[in-house]
């Protein structure tokens, strides 16, 4: 028998046990506690919202949606019933929404092809996502913007209501008084290109502010042109000089690597390499 200072086995056994026994009835008559705080409430996106979301991000039989806190399920159901998705995921903390959702994608005869998982979205990983979709708060959507800047360049990220700050939205529409906004996750050119065409080599220093690209080109004739630009994605405009001999090329990006033309030329014949 264990012997624990100032406690008689026998009296105290029986007070330890009846106590135990109130204590056990105390707690299940409290209502039970959620073991988990979420970040945003639940609040569903209106059908009309819904359909403009996954409209404005052209979603189609590529495409797997991930709806990050997907609530009763309706934007992960849309995209495969009605955008034909070849798959979709949607991410929410509380079981509740969780089987609510499974439910209506049962319904729905969409659960071999959308998947209910419930996770944190901040523990998710969403990078196989070719289309990601939120309606969460703005200082999550923060939290998360330099986690979607490292998403595939081109995938599709739609906010109903919240932008992410300074990283401008690419389209931006009001659909029955609310906001929905679009970004294309741009590709990462930051940092020194080799850039060589047909007539010459130039030397890109490139800075680069979420799809917004400024910075010098160097030539064997000049040596600190201004270059401008942007990206949609892997798509990328460059403006090398200005005024009237400025030169535009378009084309893509694909890592460290860039093949583009000057503008007005179907030949993209100007190579870059990341140095
Ligand atoms: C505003 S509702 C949006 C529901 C759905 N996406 C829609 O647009 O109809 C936000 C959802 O996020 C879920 N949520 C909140 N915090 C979360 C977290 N940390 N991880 C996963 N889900 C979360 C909530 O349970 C809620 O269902």
């Amino acid at each position: 028998m264990p012997i624990v200072r100032g406690f008689s086995f026998l009296t105290d056994y029986r007070k330890l046990v009846l106590a135990g026994i109130a204590s056990l009835g105390f707690i299940m008559a409290q209502p039970a506690r959620a073991a988990y705080t979420l970040d945003v409430p639940f609040v569903p996106t209106p059908y009309e919202v819904v359909d403009r979301m996954l409209a404005i991000a052209q979603v189609g039989p590529d495409d797997h949606v991930i709806d990050l806190g997907s609530g009763d399920g309706r934007i992960a159901i849309a995209a495969v019933r009605k955008y034909g998705a070849r798959s979709a995921l949607g991410v929410d903390l509380n079981p509740e929404r969780v089987a609510e959702a499974r439910a209506n994608a049962e319904s729905a005869g969409v659960s071999d092809k959308v998947e209910f998982r419930e996770a944190d979205l901040f523990e998710t990983d969403f990078s196989s996502a070719t289309v990601l979709t939120m309606y969460l708060l703005p200082d999550v959507n923060l939290a998360l913007r330099d986690t979607i800047l490292k998403l595939a360049p081109g995938t599709r990220v739609v906010s109903h209501a919240f932008d992410m700050d300074e990283w401008e939205a690419d389209v931006y529409e009001r659909v029955d008084g609310r906001s929905v906004l679009m970004w294309v996750v741009p590709a990462r050119v930051e940092g020194r290109w080799k850039l060589e065409g047909p007539d010459g080599v130039m030397q890109l220093d490139l800075q680069q502010q979420f799809q917004q690209i400024s910075g010098t080109a160097g030539t064997a004739q000049a040596t600190a042109l201004p270059v401008s630009g942007s990206l949609n994605g892997a798509a990328i405009t460059l403006v090398v000089g200005e005024g009237d001999s400025a030169r535009t090329f378009t084309g893509n990006v694909q890592g460290d690597s860039m093949l583009v033309a000057p503008a007005g030329s179907m030949d993209t014949n100007w190579k870059g390499s990341r140095l």
